[in-house]
């Protein structure tokens, strides 16, 4: 059985804390066994809840307990290589919230250190295991649009953040929640970026400072357009959550729990149902990563395959400062086609698969 430990006890981990304790296989594998948190009440409400002993208030009683092997940091973003480096310098393999980091230089940072110290380091890119993106990867790759020619994502909501990290950041809709349309972008199109040009703004309609509207249009090797809106103000509230993906002989449109797919020359329509758990995402990350953590692989969603997500994050914010078109680099181009094929592995129903991809630098 191997020991996991909580770092961090906010919103997020109440996902945590019952996504791994429902499948079978994942409770039979891995058990949350600590909690960490500076702060009391927020550690005392989920130790309590979920009945975990060890509790502890500094990462360092957490690293010093033998018992936790395996720890998910759910810091706020901000918190990434002042917690994750330590973490894998003291042996423990690590499961990072999403977004891995702000900069792609953080983010090499910390793979870096999980090679140094043969530690598996991965990411939550939960939303690919969403029910509607699984069954979009599967459409695809079973061929039913043909190649894919473009991919639109619009998500609107009313997002108005009470007293906390997400008011203060300068990071805001991109990283906290575009990141994650990004990331399927490459999951989907199994292509990776090569130039990205964004206009955000923070428009003073909520509380919080960092970008709330942003529109980023993202091109492929492959030829592929990905384009992407992520809206936190907007005033239908009601959360627009709309994807849809052209390709050669198809096209395929996800508004969450219905996926249709429609033919291009016959015009025919097939509609798929899909439902899925939301904790259940959460524990399919941990899975991957319990996985490696015994066969000694690397996991699809591993630090090294993020590092093509983040660098279109960061591609994003330096077009949204300065107005220009950002070009990924071609040493980040070629190395992304072994993270690609690593990225196809590791649905949920498949067995890991390892990844030897070496990596580039922006
Ligand atoms: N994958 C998803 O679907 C999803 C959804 C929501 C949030 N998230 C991510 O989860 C992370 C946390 O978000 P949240 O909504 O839970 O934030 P939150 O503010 O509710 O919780 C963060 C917690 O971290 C604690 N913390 C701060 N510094 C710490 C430290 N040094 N050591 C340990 N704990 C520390 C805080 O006290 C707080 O309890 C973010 O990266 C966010 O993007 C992911």
């Amino acid at each position: 059985m191997i020991g996991i430990g909580l770092l961090g006890c906010g919103r997020i981990s109440e996902n945590h804390l019952v996504g791994y304790r429902d499948p079978e296989d994942l409770a039979q594998r891995g058990e949350i066994v600590a909690l960490c948190d500076p702060n009391e009440e927020a550690l005392r409400r989920q130790a309590t809840r979920h009945e975990v002993a060890r509790r502890y208030t500094r990462i360092e009683q957490l690293i010093d307990d033998r018992n936790v092997q395996v720890v998910a940091v759910l810091t706020p973003p901000d918190l990434r290589c002042d917690v994750v480096i330590p973490l894998l310098e003291a042996g423990k393999h690590v499961l990072v919230e999403k977004p891995f980091a702000h900069t792609y230089e953080e983010a090499q940072r910390m793979v870096d250190a999980a090679a140094r110290c043969n530690r598996v380091l991965a990411v939550n890119q939960n939303y690919r295991w969403r029910a509607d993106t699984l069954k979009l990867k599967e459409l695809v790759d079973q061929g039913a649009i043909g190649q894919v020619v473009g991919m639109h994502q619009l998500h609107a909501m009313w997002r108005d953040e009470g007293p906390g990290w997400r008011r203060t950041t300068d990071y805001l809709a991109m990283a906290v929640m575009a990141v994650h349309w990004l990331d399927r972008f490459r999951w989907l199109a199994a292509d990776e970026a090569t130039s990205v040009y964004t206009a955000a703004r923070s428009t003073g309609l909520l509380q919080s400072r960092g970008e709330d509207w942003a529109a980023m249009t993202v091109k492929f090797k492959g030829g592929a357009i990905g384009q992407c809106t992520e809206d936190w103000c907007s005033a239908t509230r009601h959360r627009a959550d709309t994807f849809v993906i052209d390709g050669t002989t198809g096209s395929l449109m996800a508004d969450r729990s219905t996926i249709t797919r429609f033919g291009r020359d016959t015009g025919d329509e097939q509609k798929y149902e899909v439902s899925g758990e939301f904790p259940a995402t959460f524990a399919h990350s941990m899975r991957l990563v319990l996985e490696a953590v015994a066969g000694g692989t690397e996991p699809s969603i591993s630090g090294r395959d993020n590092l093509n997500t983040i660098a279109l994050l960061d591609a994003c914010y330096t077009s949204a400062a300065s107005g220009e078109v950002v070009h990924l680099d071609t040493a980040l181009g070629a190395a992304n086609d072994t993270a690609t094929a690593a990225a196809h592995a590791n649905g949920p129903a498949t067995a890991a698969a390892g990844a030897g991809a070496t990596h580039g630098s922006r």
